[in-house]
């Protein structure tokens, strides 16, 4: 599973004029390597459980899917403006106020094509080349993969499980000694599904605009939480960047759709690079994104089968074998310690999905140098499949 990039090894490659840039060689994204090595067994007949991927196993919600096969029918589906909709702009600043009382104009959303591009979009808007960004660590492993590939330095933050795998204030007061341009962090978190508790949130935003620090939050698990709402950074300040995607709670990860609520004065800069860089963001899924606020009770039917498969895996897998997990407090994941069984979380997922057909995803996608001691299981599956998992990899442990 873990190659080493060819790139970097080998910057001739036979069959192209010119040796590649080494600087742009960046990782690959483990868990879709993991995905492809899964589908290919599955393909082959065999019973693979999908815990690897952190995407709902449902649809977008039927109104969605409705708006975009009428579209089809009657639409010409051209582009449309570089920043959205207009409409589907309208609609994201109306759930942001009332999910979070928060006032945010639309003149201030972007909608972009999946979080994956608000990331492109941002980092490229507000950081110069050779700028560095504060990641915690654990988390998502593209931040640090797309940094790379732009030119820009990704600065780890090392977090602890007794700190939820959070940042804190300090480490921002760090960021700016060394001169770091700000810091990015997500609450609920990828990996752990940890998230900011008490004032942290607010002490980081107080941090980061004492320091002149951009704070950058990924708010993508938003509405997935399982005990108290996640706090949004929209709260504490005008001057972040809050990343959000229609691809988690509202169930959409192919379609693509996310969007951005950024500073005034950062619209019109991240317009320009939104128009050169993607035109605009896939017509039909915008038309998706409108009927998908219609779909809150599905949505939240979902997320009680979320909310079920965690407790019962909080309560399996310790049973089975894998006793130190934190009871994530939202997202769709747990990150266990594997520290007992292997100091080589690759080859120990690469073991279980060969062995008993569980694919889960090696930790050191998410933290590079404590991740060999970690897995991190998606719960987003149906639950019968869940609870088969625990009892497989149970039984697979004991044999370790
Ligand atoms: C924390 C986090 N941010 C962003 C993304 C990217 O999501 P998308 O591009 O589908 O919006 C993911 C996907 O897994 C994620 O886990």
């Amino acid at each position: 599973m873990r190659e080493e990039n060819p790139l970097k090894e080998k910057p001739k490659l036979p069959g192209l004029p010119r040796s590649l840039p080494e600087g742009r060689s960046i990782d690959p994204f483990i868990v879709m390597d993991v995905m492809a090595e899964a589908n290919a067994r599955q393909a082959n007949g065999e019973d693979i459980i999908h815990m690897e991927v952190g995407q709902p196993a449902t649809p977008a919600p039927r109104a969605a899917r409705e708006r975009a096969r009428n579209a089809l029918e009657t639409e010409r589906l051209g582009y449309t403006e570089a920043l959205g909709m207009p409409a589907l702009r309208e609609l994201i600043a109306s759930y942001v106020k009332e999910r979070y009382g928060a006032s945010v104009g639309p003149e201030r959303v972007v909608v972009t094509a999946g979080s994956s591009a608000g990331f492109v979009l941002a980092f490229l808007a507000i950081l110069a080349s050779g700028d560095s960004l504060g990641l915690p660590s654990p988390g998502y492993p593209c931040y640090r993969q797309i940094l790379k590939a732009l030119g820009l330095s990704p600065r780890l933050i090392e977090t602890s499980a007794e700190g939820r795998w959070m940042p804190s204030a300090g480490d921002v007061d760090r960021l700016a000694a060394e001169d770091a341009a700000g810091i990015l962090l997500a609450s609920p978190n990828n990996p752990t599904g940890t998230m900011v508790v008490g004032d942290r949130l607010a002490e980081i935003a107080a941090a980061c605009r004492r320091k002149g620090l951009w704070l950058i939050s990924d708010e993508i698990y938003h509405g997935l939480e399982y005990d108290a709402p996640a706090e949004t950074a929209l709260a504490h300040s005008d001057e972040v960047i809050v990343v959000n995607s229609f691809s988690k709670y509202f169930s959409m990860t192919g379609w693509r759709i996310g969007w951005l609520v950024v500073p005034e004065a950062l619209v019109r800069p991240i317009e320009r690079l939104a128009q050169n860089l993607y035109i605009s963001p896939p017509t039909i899924s915008q038309i998706a994104a409108l009927g998908a606020f219609d779909g809150i009770d599905e949505l939240e039917a979902i997320k009680g089968n979320y909310a079920r498969n965690r407790a019962m895996l909080l309560e399996e897998l310790p049973r089975a074998g894998l006793s130190d997990i934190l009871p994530a407090d939202g997202a769709f994941y747990l990150y266990a310690d594997v520290s007992r069984f292997t100091d080589d979380s690759e080859a120990f997922a690469k073991a279980m999905l060969r062995d008993v057909g569980v694919a889960v995803t090696p930790g050191i996608d998410f933290d590079p140098d404590r991740g060999q001691s970690y897995v991190r299981l998606c719960y987003s599956g149906p639950e019968a499949s869940m609870r088969e998992a625990a009892v497989r990899i149970g039984a697979w442990l004991k044999k370790q």
